[in-house]
């Protein structure tokens, strides 16, 4: 066993997944009586895919807002470049490193944090302090690592204490999350925690309402929407390990829908 799965087994067990059952009642008195009580339950011939969507093209709608620096950029470097130059907000004073992505530009999964910790602003990393180590062992559970995820932030400076970012720090970073998602262009969104839920989707419904659904992520110049899922932040889940066992549900969807979608 390598030391990525063992980690992912310990976090398994502390979700409390310490028992090999299925996702959906088994009536095992029920069953008939051929069948010994603790024979596994029959097998339900899966779901047909989806059929094509026919009909119209959606078409991209206008963006009311200002336009962003961001909206300029074609490439993900150019994406960070324009970063590197922006001065729209404050936070940057205040930070060590300006904290821009992390992982494969080609990943199927994209995830959003909220903003950088004190272990980010110092490497210039997402997701390298505590909350990191658990979201690697979260992903290591689905059987992803680094190499096969993208993962950045709504807001990408340190906030000074570490206090929430104010709505205008998140207005002045948002175009640059928006245009990151367009230009990976993942088949499927993770947001971590309620504040890149509410900045992405703008939805008034806290995470603990929302998590574990599958909503649509979408911006002015994309037609098509991006399946997305909001989950625990992992420095919820480290505060509150009893959440872990919902974490896991909303992972092994996930990794569901990641395996429908195909390569
Ligand atoms: N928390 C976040 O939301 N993002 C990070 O990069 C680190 C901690």
């Amino acid at each position: 066993m390598t030391e990525n799965s063992l980690r992912a087994l310990e976090w398994l067990i502390e979700a409390g997944a310490n028992e090999a059952v299925g996702e959906v009642p088994v009536d095992r008195f029920g069953l008939a009586g051929a069948q010994a009580a603790d024979s596994p339950p029959p097998v339900i011939a899966a779901r047909a895919p989806a059929p094509p969507v026919t009909g119209p093209k959606p078409q991209a709608r206008p963006d009311p807002r200002p336009a962003s620096p961001a909206a300029d950029a074609t490439t993900l470097d150019e994406l960070r470049q324009i970063l590197l130059a922006f001065d729209g907000c404050p936070l940057k004073r205040t930070a060590t490193n300006t904290v821009f992505a992390d992982g494969n530009p080609a990943a199927r999964v994209m995830l959003i944090g909220e903003a950088p910790g004190a272990e980010e602003d110092r490497q210039g990393k997402p997701f390298v302090g505590a909350s990191g180590q658990l979201l690697d062992r979260m992903l290591a559970t689905i059987d992803l690592d680094r190499s096969q995820v993208f993962i950045s932030n709504v807001i990408y400076w340190r906030p000074p204490g570490n206090r929430d970012p104010s709505p205008s720090e998140v207005a002045a970073c948002l175009p640059f999350a928006e245009r990151m998602i367009e230009l990976i262009d993942p088949r499927v969104l993770v947001l971590l925690g309620g504040a890149a839920l509410k900045a992405l989707l703008g939805r008034a419904e806290g995470i603990t309402r929302l998590r574990g659904q599958w909503l649509s992520f979408t911006t002015a110049r994309r037609a098509y929407p991006i399946d997305t899922m909001a989950t625990f932040h992992p420095a919820f889940l480290l505060r509150t390990p009893g959440q872990k066992r919902l974490a896991w549900r909303d992972l092994l969807a996930i990794k569901k829908r990641l395996a429908a979608a195909g390569p």
